[in-house]
């Protein structure tokens, strides 16, 4: 079992620990202020190799790169003037820029899959730290197996991963919740590829529209996978419980509810509380999941995308 450690008793000799695994080849759990990801040097091809391993992952389903700033990220992407305004605004934070990829860099080949764009993020906390002191881009999916939950916990990676990584930094639970929006900037144009912690809104306000049509090789691979799924079915839009299930209730009208995502109807907290909750209900004895109706705006969309993939991929 891989060994957790704390980042609030010695921040510095963690990230020491943890760039040290990474130099040699080893695969780190990382928090996020999304989701926990499952770091490994992106220009060490066995490493990365590991990570698809690990996960039960695809081959074609490319991982994202993290950087410790825009610097590191315009040595590996081509960014356009809208990219460079949405770095500019969302970064350190949950956005990810898919970008064409520069041509004769030294990124093992199975971090994009062999594609010729890149996906781009500076996260906030450990894996930018990580990031700036290997002076490397850090390749991290999400830290869970494929098509299971995005782990929001330290807990949650070792109940999942434990066994298969070298070292889990444990940053307590993570502060947005969701895994980060991941658009294309291409030609001047901006296709979502995948909602998440940086609302549609948010986007177009600071860079103007967002083409409703996506283009080139379009979704993000890992969009076509049926993911977020426990084990148990899931019921949406629910009104009560029903035989032997529990409620994820919402707001302040959830009478019986097992859990309640946000007592008060606050979705940023619904963000918080998703996944941690589900991975909760898993574990409760129930024999499903039913989830009172949450509202689209905002991160609610999101959080709605989340939760129709969890009831498509939940055991029926
Ligand atoms: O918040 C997050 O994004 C977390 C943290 C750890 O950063 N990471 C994460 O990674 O959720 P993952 O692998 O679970 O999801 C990455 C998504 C997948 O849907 C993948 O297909 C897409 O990004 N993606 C990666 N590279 C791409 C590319 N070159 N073109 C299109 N989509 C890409
Ligand atoms: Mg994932």
């Amino acid at each position: 079992m891989a060994k957790t450690i704390d980042l609030a008793e010695n921040y510095d000799e963690a990230v020491s620990k943890g760039s040290d695994i990474l130099r040699h080849g080893g695969l780190v759990a990382v928090p996020t202020e999304t989701v926990y990801g499952l770091a490994a040097d992106a220009c060490n091809a066995k490493a990365v190799e590991r990570i698809y391993s690990a996960k039960g992952r695809p081959a074609f389903n490319p991982l994202i790169s993290h950087v410790s700033g825009i610097q590191m990220a315009q040595q590996f992407g081509v960014f356009d003037d809208r990219a460079a305004v949405l770095a500019r605004e969302f970064w350190p934070g949950a956005l990810t820029i898919v970008l064409p990829l520069k041509p004769g860099t030294k990124l093992a080949a199975a971090v994009t899959a062999g594609l010729d764009t890149i996906a781009l993020r500076h996260p906030v906390g450990a894996m930018a730290d990580l990031a700036r002191r290997l002076d490397r881009l850090i390749a991290a999916p999400s830290a869970n197996s494929s098509g299971r939950i995005s782990p929001t916990k330290a807990e949650h990676v070792a109940d999942g991963l434990g066994d298969k990584i070298d070292l889990i930094l444990d940053g307590g639970p993570c502060a947005v919740g969701l895994e980060s929006t991941v658009v294309k900037c291409l030609d001047g144009k901006i296709a979502l590829l995948r909602e998440g912690g940086v609302s549609r809104e948010e986007i177009e306000a600071v860079a103007g529209p967002i083409s409703d049509q996506s283009f080139g090789e379009i979704e993000a691979p890992g969009m076509m996978l049926k993911h977020y799924a426990p084990s148990k079915p899931v019921r949406l839009d629910a009104d009560h419980a029903e035989n032997g299930e529990a409620l994820l209730g919402f707001g302040p009208k959830a009478n019986g509810a097992a859990l309640n995502l946000s007592p008060s109807g606050n979705l940023e907290e619904v963000a918080r509380n998703l996944f941690a909750m589900l991975h909760e209900l898993d574990r409760m004895d129930c024999s499903g999941i039913a989830v009172q109706h949450i509202p689209e705006t905002g991160i609610g969309a999101a959080i709605n995308d989340r939760l129709r993939r969890a009831a498509a991929g939940s055991a029926k």
